[in-house]
């Protein structure tokens, strides 16, 4: 059984990756902050076709509990060929009077939290990539082309999301030979709650679709372990390419 854990999976584009998942057949580790939320979805998950759920509330900002989530998907599943790390929070402001707090929030769930994942994930996913000799095992990061292309108003969480860019790379260079691979999807506005404050100026009938992002992501899983693709960069038919 293949199997991924994913954060961010209650909500917009982690539910729709994660019922993806579970119709092909992938046992799930699936976590955000509520516990009905996350508790719900775990079950049409396992109506969708997952052999196995398992599921966890955390705060992404809450480091401490992220090597459980870990555990608890090796203690569940032994192995793990893909993490998937979607959850974020979107902020916005100005670089002159942007919150010291806020900002300590965003690095700590759109970055950090990333970070210590990947980190507890390393072995899971080793151990995966040495049992698949064809794809190895995969990081996925849910980035922003904010973080690609600077976007004013969004210089806190534009900055994590290119932090997100680069440390995919990082992963790939330190890790991809021995067939841990890791790619970092960097959309414009995609249609979920997380785009609802923008609507007036950006109809949400011309957003991305989140099965747009994905199909990417299948796209990415089904990669033999011999391509990396780092970013990529997912702009609105019509938008400037450059800009959410
Ligand atoms: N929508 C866009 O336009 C867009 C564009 C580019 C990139 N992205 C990125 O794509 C990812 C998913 O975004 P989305 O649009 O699907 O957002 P969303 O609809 O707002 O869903 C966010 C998900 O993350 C979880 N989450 C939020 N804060 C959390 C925290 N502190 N700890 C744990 N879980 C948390 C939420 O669950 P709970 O609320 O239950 O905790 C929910 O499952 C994010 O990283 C976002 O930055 C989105």
């Amino acid at each position: 059984m293949r199997t991924a854990l994913i954060t961010g999976a209650s909500r917009g584009i982690g539910r729709g990756i994660a019922l993806s998942l579970a119709q092909q057949g992938y046992g799930l580790t699936v976590t955000s902050r509520s516990e009905s939320g996350i508790a719900t979805l775990a079950g049409q998950l396992r109506d969708a076709g997952s052999p196995m759920t398992v599921h966890r509330a955390a705060d992404m900002a809450d480091r401490q509990a992220l090597p459980g989530l870990v555990a608890l998907h090796g203690e569940t599943f032994g192995s793990m060929n893909a993490l998937i790390v979607n959850a974020g929070v979107g902020t916005a402001g100005p670089v002159d009077s942007f919150r010291t707090d806020r900002l300590d929030k965003t690095v700590e769930v759109n970055f950090t939290a990333a970070f210590v994942l990947i980190q507890a994930a390393l072995p899971l996913l080793r151990s995966a990539a040495d049992a698949d000799p064809a794809l190895g095992a995969k990081v996925i990061a849910m980035s922003s082309i904010t973080g690609a292309y600077a976007e004013s108003g969004l210089a806190v969480y534009g900055a994590t999301k290119a932090a997100l860019l680069s440390l995919m790379e990082t992963v790939n260079l330190e890790e991809g030979a021995r067939g841990v691979t890791a790619s970092a999807i960097a959309p414009g506005y995609v249609e979920t709650d997380m785009s609802a404050w923008v609507t007036d100026t950006v109809p949400a009938d011309t957003m991305i679709r989140v099965s747009d992002v994905v199909a990417v992501v299948n796209m990415l899983l089904g990669l033999s372990r011999n391509t990396s693709i780092t970013r990529i960069v997912m702009s609105r038919s019509g938008a400037s390419g450059y800009h959410a």
